[in-house]
Formats: C-alpha cells, structure tokens, sequence
C-alpha cells in the first residue's frame, strides 16, 4: 500500500489534477497550487484503490491500474469495477463531489478559528474534527450516507487546513499528525498564548521567520488571521497574504502554505501532500470503526440507494396481488449480488384508507413481507396513490428506485405537484405499473356486482401517473394482468449499472417527431423505449438503413411490444455516429434512448459566493427562480479527454430552450451558467467530444427540474434537542398570483412537524411563518433529519420547496468558537450543517 500512495502523489503532482483552484487551500488558484478539491479527489482515489487491490486479492482476482498508472476518478472506478462485479460503475465521481462540495463549503459558512486551524486554535479544532468522525460514524451506523459525507467533507477541510496554517511542516514532521484524529490524547508542545514563535521576514523573504526555539524544541504553532483588526498576541506568527490584517502587525509575515505563492509556498506541496496522506489516513480510521459495506456505501463503490415497491392493496387488486409479488421478487432477484443491488428495501402498501410502511436491509425478511401481502377491503376505485408515492420519495434516501403498482386512479391528485417537486429533490426514478383496462373490464364483466370492481383508468387518469414518471426518468406501463410479468422483465435491463440517457423527450397527441441523437464509441447495449399507443415509427442509421415499427427483427434492432411500450434493442454492431427516429402518434407519447457507458453527466444547481476565505460555490436545495440567471455545477464521469461543446436546457418535448456558458473549473468539471430559467418542466443535455475529438457524445439527465417564482426561505440554527419542540421561522415570497398559499413540511425521519396549513402573500411581498419541529427524546446524537417544507400557489399554479438539514444534538449549547452568524445565516433553502 505504501507504494502505491507514493505511485499516486508523484504522479498526480499537477499532471493529472490541473483543477484551477481552494483562502486556505485556495479554490481557484492560477497556478501549479493544489486545492482542498484536488486533495480530497486524490486521497479518496488513492484509497479507493488500495481498497478494491485488497477486494480483489481476498478473492483471488487481478486489481490491474492502466499501464501509464495515472490515479484518476475514471481510472479507478474502471479497475475496480471490472475487477470486483458488484462495486458500482456509476456512483464514485458523486460521492467525490459531495464530499468536496462540503469540504469546500467550510470555506463558505465557518469562520471560526478552530475550523482552519487559525490563531493556534488546535485543541478547539482537534475537537471538531473528532467530534465530526463521531457524527460520520453514527450517520453509517443509521445507514444515512449521504449525511455521512457531508460530515466527512467538513472534517477533511479543518484537517487539510492544519498543514498549511501550522508549523507542522517546517518541525520536519516526516507523516501526518495522527493525534488529530483521535479525542483523547492531550494535545502536547502546542505554543502557549504567552510564548512568542515569529520574528519579522526580512526583505519581504518570509523563509525564516519562525523563531529557531520554536523549530528546535518542536513546538507546535498556526498563523493568526484576522480580516478586520491587525490583532493578535505579542510575537505571534500570522497566517500572511493580502486578506490578513495581522499581517500588518510585528512580527510582519505569515507562514501559510495555501497556494506555491504564499509566504511559506515553498513548502505547499509538501503540506498538500502531507493533507493528502492526513485525509488517507483519516479514510482508513473510518474504514477500521465500521463495517465494509458502510466504507464502500460511504465512498460510492457500492449503492446507496434503496429499492422501493408502493403496493396498492385494496380488493381489486385481488386477481393480481400473487403476480405483483411474483414481479416484485423478480426484481429484487435482478439485483441481487450485482452493483445494483441495494442498501435497503421498502415497502409502502395502501388502500382507499391510509398508507402502511415497512423497511429493512434484509433481502429475506423483505421478501417474506412481500409474499405475505394480500389484498382487500376498498370500496371505490380511487386510491391513496400519491400519498403512497409521497411517503416512498420522502423516506427513501435520494436516487432510490420506486415501483408504484396499482390498477386504479389516485384518489389524491392534489398532491401532484408535490409528489413532483419530491420527485425532482431526491432525484428518486419511479415506475408506475398500471393493471387496469383489460384485466379491470374483464373483472367488470365478470363480477358486476362485486363492490370492489374497478373500472379502465381514462387516459387523462393516467396522464398524471404518465407526467409523474416523465420528471423522474422512469416510465408508466399500462399492462394487464397476463402481461405484467413481460413488462417489468422488459424494463429489468433499465437497471443494469452504468446506465446513461442519450435522449428523452415526450410529446403530446398528434405531435410528430424527427429525433436525432449521436452514439459514440463509448456506448454498448443501447436500447429505445417508445411508450405510447397506435404510433408508427421508422428508425434510422448513420449510413441511411432504415427499419420501421413492423419489422419486430430487423438489420437495426429487434422490437418488443408489450403492453402500451415498444423497446428496441439496437444490434450490439451498431454503428457510431447520428441517429434519427420518426415518430408519430395519435395519443401522447415518449422516447428515450439509454445506453450503458462509463461516461456520464452530474449535475446541482448551485450558489456561488465570493469573499470570506475565498471564492467557493454550494448547492442549493430550492428551485431556481424563472425568468432569473442560474449557475450549475456539472461533472463528467468518467471520460478521460472530454471536451464539453454544448450545455443546453431542453424542455419536455425536446426543444432547446436555454444555452448554457461553460466554463472549466478543472478535469472534467465545469460551471454552466445559465442567463435564464425557462417555464416549465426542464431537463440538461450535455454534447461534446470524446476520445479527443473523435467521437461525438450527448448525455440528458434522465429527471427533469422546474423553475418557480415562489420564494422560500429559512432563518434557523442547524441542531436540535431531542424532546424540545423546536421552533423557526420561515418567509414566503412571490411574484406571481397573490393569495392563500398552501405551505407543508415533512422529514426524512417522519418526525412532525407543523407549519401553519396556509399563508397569505401579497405579490411582491413576504409572508412569514413559523414551523415547529419535534424530534422524539430518544433520537440518538449524531441523527440527521432532512426538512422539507414548501409553499404551492393558489390553483396549483407553482410550487417552491426547500430543504434544510438539521442536526440531533443532546449536548446543549454550542461550540465556543463558533461567531454567531455562522450558526444563523439566512438561508436560501441550504443545507444547513455543511
Ligand atoms: C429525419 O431526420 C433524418 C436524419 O436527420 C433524415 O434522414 C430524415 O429524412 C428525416 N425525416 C423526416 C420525415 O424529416
Ligand atoms: C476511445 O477509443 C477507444 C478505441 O479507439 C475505445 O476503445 C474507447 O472505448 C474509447 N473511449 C471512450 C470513452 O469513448
Ligand atoms: C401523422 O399521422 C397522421 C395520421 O395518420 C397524418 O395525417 C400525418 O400526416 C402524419 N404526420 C407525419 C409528420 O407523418
Ligand atoms: C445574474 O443576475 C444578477 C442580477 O440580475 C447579476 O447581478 C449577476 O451578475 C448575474 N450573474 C450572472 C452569472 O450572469
Ligand atoms: C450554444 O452556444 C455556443 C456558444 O455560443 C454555440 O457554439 C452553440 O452552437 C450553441 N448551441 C446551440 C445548440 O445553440
Ligand atoms: C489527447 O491529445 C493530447 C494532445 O493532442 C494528448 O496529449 C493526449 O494524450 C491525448 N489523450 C488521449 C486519451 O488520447
Ligand atoms: C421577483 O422579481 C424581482 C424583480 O424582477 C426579482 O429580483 C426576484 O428575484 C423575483 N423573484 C422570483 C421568485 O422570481
Ligand atoms: C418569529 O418571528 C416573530 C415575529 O417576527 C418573532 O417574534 C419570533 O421571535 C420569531 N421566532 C423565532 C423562533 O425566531
Ligand atoms: C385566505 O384564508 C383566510 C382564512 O382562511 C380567508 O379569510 C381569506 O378569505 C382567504 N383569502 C383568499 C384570497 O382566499
């Protein structure tokens, strides 16, 4: 292991890693300067491997790294992939970017000493960094991984700092500082705030100026920093650069090592590098506490998602209860032992009546619970649908699968709008199986008088589970009985690992379509699914061969048709280049071509903020304003020359509607900003170049956003007290229809919560609420709670939510160091605790 840590510093010095950016680490520096991202991506690359090196070795496989040996995300997450089957070929690059995202967003929210290691904060800091591994610990324990990295994100940034703001480098420590991470060995030879440890740099040459005593006695100091007042104790060293006030002060100079041009730059690579081998270090001690699935759930390498059925349980579902079981197994099966399988199973059952929920990581247990389903009771047809829906989407953790299946129309459309903007903020896909006409007429005629007959959905009743679908990527099939089977087997293949969505569009009745989409050489397995009914369609390869609708086995593609869907599986010789399909249609209908392919795109709206520490970007978890410029962050996995031509916003049939300005921000990952957020539903469709220039690419985001003109915010500190109901306030504002505006809340953990059932808000002006949050007193320390809360205009017209994270905290008070507004910031529907 030790040579390959070496293999992977050396070679990824600047020649793989030219991100341009982090005021510790610096986020944008201009030159051969690493940053908090770069050092984090090559820690957690480097550990990555040396972890599926010792998975394949257990198992008496090869590990092998590309003969040039250059340690990038996309290299990694190939060898692994292709040495140990079941470790994801998709999710690696997201838990890289969610960590970084959080690591750099200290930067951004935490201005105290302790979180940079400034002003020899190093007991205070010491304590955040054990206190926040105590919390990344508990988040795995509760299977909460996507807590568990914004925790870990935090924590490398406080650790990363410390070898750039301290003397650790200049005392010649030869490693890490492994104190740091553990909470109970005292901290000793750190400078007191009596003893003096600089002397002034003489000539602007700052090499020196750390006083000979502190050197040889191996004393422990950091930089004072200040960007206001030139204070700081008499003697003391100061952090330096032009944002730092002390600096001003004797001893003049600082010592930092954040960028190659600091006063202490000469040693920035060593001090990146020592953060690089701390972060490792830190990885492993994490890997030690918990289990191995958790590590490799943590870091991506296996799924985090959970595999959802919502059953509809009501009587007439009686006839297809046992083939609804069956299909569920089978796909559970599917993924059981590949990279897909899941960190967790729910079930959501529901009736006319209410809603039922059952969760577990245990395969067995799960299917004894589905095989002991039956279905009864239910007298009308309608049912709690989308109340099923919204319970499935609200505790699932993001990106999960959802199947839905019922026979009937949902009793709750009013939560349309909300289910869909769910939807959108998990990035959760949902499948609706729909078993009504033929089985339900049949069952009619049959039974007549039987109350629980149920009767064939309208097409405008499964218009909305249709809508629904089309934001999450997934699909509606409207199957009957017999064919329920042959459906869910002929969307099984929409799961396999690493799967990427060239195009989708859907198309209202009567719309016909020409739609050209470009297949490059890093594509396999492609497959086009046309759900609609009565629709012709002819398909078309790069070099004119055609094959249309009537020819189930044709030189392109073989078709199958099963219920209202047809999927054509492209001949696996398929050529590269531009495609096309005509399609029309008397009914509405939908096209999407997907393919399996290392490279894919990953996309957050995000808010850039500039000053403090230094310039920095954060997500955001609100819809963007319509009519108003946006910025995304978008990323490209797994491409290893990637050149990005087109970032454009398509809406749902297709059409471009916004073009987006890129603009690199290092590897493969880019800022997009966007002059406007259209109406309507949206989706991002990238083109580009592949493999230098020789193959053209396009990738789509398989859910689609909205944009709102509701505004919604949130002023609230980010922890609670088990047992003590907890208050804040919210403010609703809009520009559009003036009027009642229907607010609602919920969490992630179905704690309650109430929010007033509506607020008035007069266009152009804010209303305020106040929400009231009460977390049960046995929630251990450490929980995370996802709060969800949105406001819907008058008429369903728009819909704004955000979502802030809160944390459990028994202790009481805070952090000493912290100044208040960091615990207080006015939030734009952030993430709270990042
Ligand atoms: C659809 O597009 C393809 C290629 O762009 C073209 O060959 C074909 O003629 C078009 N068909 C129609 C009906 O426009
Ligand atoms: C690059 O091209 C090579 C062969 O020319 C091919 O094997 C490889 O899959 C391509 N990579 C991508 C990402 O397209
Ligand atoms: C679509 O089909 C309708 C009815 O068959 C026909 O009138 C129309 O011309 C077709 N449109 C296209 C673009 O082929
Ligand atoms: C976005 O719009 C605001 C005000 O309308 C403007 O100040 C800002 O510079 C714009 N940002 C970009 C990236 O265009
Ligand atoms: C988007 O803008 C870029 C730069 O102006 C331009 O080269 C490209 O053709 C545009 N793309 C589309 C689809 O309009
Ligand atoms: C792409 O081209 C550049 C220079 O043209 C070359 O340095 C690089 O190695 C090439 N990358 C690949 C993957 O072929
Ligand atoms: C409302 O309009 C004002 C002025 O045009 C704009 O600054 C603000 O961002 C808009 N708010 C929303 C939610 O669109
Ligand atoms: C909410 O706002 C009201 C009035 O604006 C204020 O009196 C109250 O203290 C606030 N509550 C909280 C929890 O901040
Ligand atoms: C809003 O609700 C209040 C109380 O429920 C009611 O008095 C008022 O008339 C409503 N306003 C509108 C515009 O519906």
């Amino acid at each position: 292991m030790v040579s390959l840590v070496a293999v992977a510093v050396i070679l990824l010095w600047g020649a793989v890693f030219q991100l341009p950016q982090a005021g510790a680490f610096k986020i944008f520096p201009s030159d051969a300067s690493l940053n908090h991202q770069e050092i984090t991506e090559i820690a957690i690359v480097t550990k990555v491997a040396a972890v599926c090196r010792d998975m394949a070795t257990a198992q008496g496989k090869d590990f092998t790294l590309p003969a040039n040996s250059k340690l990038t995300v996309a290299t990694v997450q190939k060898a692994c992939s292709s040495s140990n089957s079941v470790l994801s070929k998709a999710n690696f690059k997201q838990a890289i970017v969610q960590i970084s995202l959080s690591n750099i967003a200290v930067d951004r929210k935490q201005f105290s000493d302790a979180h940079h290691f400034d002003n020899e904060a190093f007991s205070d800091g010491r304590d955040l960094i054990t206190k926040g591994i105590a919390k990344v610990k508990i988040n795995l324990k509760e299977g909460d991984y996507v807590a568990a990295r914004i925790k870990l994100g935090a924590v490398t940034h406080s650790l990363q700092d410390f070898y750039s703001h301290s003397n650790w480098v200049e005392l010649g420590y030869a490693g890490p500082y492994s104190d740091l991470i553990k909470p109970d060995i005292p901290l000793t030879k750190t400078a007191d705030s009596k003893t003096a440890t600089c002397k002034n740099c003489v000539n602007d040459n700052c090499n020196d100026n750390i006083l000979p005593e502190i050197l040889q006695n191996k004393i422990l100091t950091s930089g004072y920093f200040s960007l206001l007042l030139p204070n700081k104790p008499a003697g003391k060293c100061s952090h330096g650069g032009l944002l730092d006030a002390t600096n001003l002060k004797d001893p003049n100079g600082g010592i930092n090592k954040d960028d190659v041009n600091s006063d202490h730059g000469s040693l920035h690579l060593h001090a990146a590098n020592m953060a690089i081998s701390a972060t490792m270090e830190l990885l492993e001690h994490i890997r030690q506490a918990t289990s191995e699935t958790a590590f490799l759930r943590l870091l991506g390498l296996t799924q985090i998602s959970a595999l959802v059925f919502a059953i509809d349980t009501t009587g007439s579902m009686s006839d297809e209860i046992a083939e609804v079981k069956k299909v569920s197994i089978n796909i559970i099966d599917s993924r059981k032992g590949t990279a897909e399988e899941p960190s967790e199973y729910m079930l959501i059952t529901f009736n006319d009546a209410d809603v039922g929920l059952t969760r577990t990581g245990d395969v067995d247990k799960f299917k004894q619970q589905i095989n002991s389903l039956s279905a009864s009771g239910g007298g009308d047809f309608p049912e709690m649908c989308l109340s099923g829906l919204l319970v499935a989407l609200t505790r699932a953790p993001p990106s999960s699968d959802i199947f839905v299946f019922t026979d009937a129309s949902a009793k709750d459309p009013e939560l349309k709008s909300t289910v869909e903007a769910m939807i959108e903020s998990t990035e959760s896909t949902v499948t609706f199986l729909v078993t009504s006409s033929v089985s339900s007429r049949r069952k009619r005629e049959v039974s007549d008088s039987q109350s629980s007959s149920s009767r064939p959905m309208s097409q405008s009743e499964i218009e909305l589970y249709r809508d629904l679908t089309q934001v999450s990527g997934g699909q509606t099939l409207e199957v009957t009985k017999t064919t329920l089977s042959e459906a869910s087997t002929a969307i099984t293949d929409t799961f396999t690992s690493g799967l990427v969505t060239v195009l989708q569009v859907a198309r209202s009745a009567g719309n016909a379509g020409n739609f050209s989409f470009p297949l490059d050489t890093s594509l396999s397995s492609v497959t086009v699914y046309i759900t609609g009914s009565s629709l012709v369609f002819t398909l078309y390869s790069p070099t004119g061969v055609s094959q249309s609708d009537s020819v189930t086995d044709g030189s392109l593609g073989s078709i199958q048709t099963v219920g209202n869907l047809k999927k054509i599986k492209l001949k696996s010789n398929s050529q590269t280049g531009e495609w096309s399909i005509n399609i029309n249609s008397t009914s509405s209908y939908t096209l999407r071509v997907i393919g399996q392919s290392s490279v894919n795109i990953l996309s957050y709206f995000v808010e850039i903020s500039r000053g403090g520490h230094s310039d920095s970007w954060g997500q955001i978890f609100t819809r963007p304003s319509i009519g108003q410029n946006a910025t995304l962050f978008l990323s490209v996995t797994g491409g290893e020359s990637v050149t990005v031509t087109d970032v454009l916003l398509v809406d749902a049939s297709g059409s471009n509607v916004v073009n987006g300005s890129v603009t690199s921000v290092g590897g493969t990952d880019y800022l997009v900003s966007l002059n406007r957020i259209p109406e309507g539903a949206f989706g991002l469709r990238l083109k580009g170049l592949l493999n230098n220039s020789s193959s053209r690419f396009q990738r789509q985001s398989s859910n689609n956003h909205k944009g709102s003109r509701i505004t919604v915010t949130a002023q609230t500190q980010n922890t609670i007290t088990p047992g003590v109901p907890f208050s804040f306030n919210f403010t609703v504002s809009t520009n559009t229809t003036a009027g009642n505006y229907t607010i609602r809340a919920r969490t992630s953990n179905g704690f309650s919560v109430s929010v007033p059932s509506s607020l008035n808000v007069e266009s152009g002006r804010s209303a305020q609420g106040t929400a009231t949050l009460t977390v049960p007193s046995i929630t251990e320390s450490g929980t995370d709670v996802t709060l969800t809360f949105e406001a819907e205009a008058p008429g369903s017209t728009d819909l704004n939510y955000a979502k802030l994270r809160l944390i459990v905290s028994a202790a009481s008070g805070r952090f000493s160091g912290w100044y208040s507004f960091s615990m207080c910031l006015s939030l734009f529907g952030l993430s709270l605790f990042i």
